[in-house]
């Protein structure tokens, strides 16, 4: 058979899936918003870790051995988030979920805020917020300094203890929000469908919820345009781009 019909029959099929599901979650990482402009971590050449040193730019202590220049680079990551806009992907999904009230539910990797301004009610974000920061250390202090007192430096820090502001996100090492990844994975549990859009499924726990989700007799489909380690998870992969395929599977 024409691969263009296996893709075209691959399509119809998860558009039925979609149609028939009653309880939808959408597993979204770095490649949702890569046609929106902002780079993913693993894709040759352009990707973020093909480029910089993660343990130097998203750990606790290469942020403790150089606070400007992670700072910095987050500050550059922080202005490519403002500056992107929803592509047809995360609108697609924002429209369905409008729709059709209840029936789906969007877990995501990523540390935009793509989904929320495409108008995605309720996202699961389970590695933090870029445009959030927090303190480094629990203050100290028998009244927490407020983070919005910092002295704006680069990064700023508290004038009473010193303490430094860093980006709201998980870095490697570092624990997901247990709300949100027991939610997360509840919902996994449940669902009738699951879409793992985007994603090189590396990094764990959030790419354990595939699994989670067939184990619990869910149908689990792929969307990506290329292969990744939860190909053999899923029951179909879609070759294709978020912004090309979630319109035809969610309009
Ligand atoms: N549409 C769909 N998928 C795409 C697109 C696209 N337009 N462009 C690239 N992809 C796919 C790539 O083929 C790859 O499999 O998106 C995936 C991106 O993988 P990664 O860069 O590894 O991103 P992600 O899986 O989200 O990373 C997981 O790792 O660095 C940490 O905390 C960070 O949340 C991140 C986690």
């Amino acid at each position: 058979m024409p691969l263009r019909e296996q893709a075209r029959l691959a399509i119809q099929a998860a558009q039925e899936a979609v149609a028939a599901a009653g309880r939808i979650v959408v597993l979204s990482g770095a490649g949702m918003s890569s046609e929106s402009g902002i780079p993913t971590f693993r894709d040759a050449q352009t990707g973020l870790w093909a480029r910089f040193d993660p343990m130097q730019l998203a750990s606790t202590e290469g942020f403790r051995s150089d606070p400007r220049l992670v700072w910095d680079w987050y500050a550059e990551r922080r202005a490519g988030v403002r500056a992107a806009v929803p592509n047809a992907g995360h609108l697609a999904l924002a429209r369905f979920a409008a729709a059709r009230p209840g029936c789906l539910q969007i877990i995501t990797q990523n540390v935009d805020d793509l989904h929320q301004r495409a108008g995605s009610p309720d996202v699961i974000r389970l590695h933090g917020d870029i445009l959030q920061s927090r303190w480094l250390d629990p203050c100290r202090a028998p009244e927490p300094c407020d983070p919005a007192t910092a002295e704006p430096e680069r990064p700023p820090h508290c004038t009473q203890c010193g303490n430094l502001l860093r980006p709201a996100v998980v870095w490697f090492g570092e624990q997901l929000p247990p709300d949100a990844l027991t939610r997360a994975e509840g919902l996994a549990r449940q669902c009738d469908l699951m879409l793992v859009v985007g994603t090189s499924g590396t990094v764990y726990p959030a790419a354990g919820l595939a699994s989670l989700a067939r184990d619990a007799g869910a149908m689990v489909l792929i969307v990506n345009p290329h292969a990744s380690d939860l190909d053999a998870v899923a029951h179909q992969c879609l070759r294709g781009t978020a912004a090309a395929v979630l319109p035809l599977l969610f309009e």
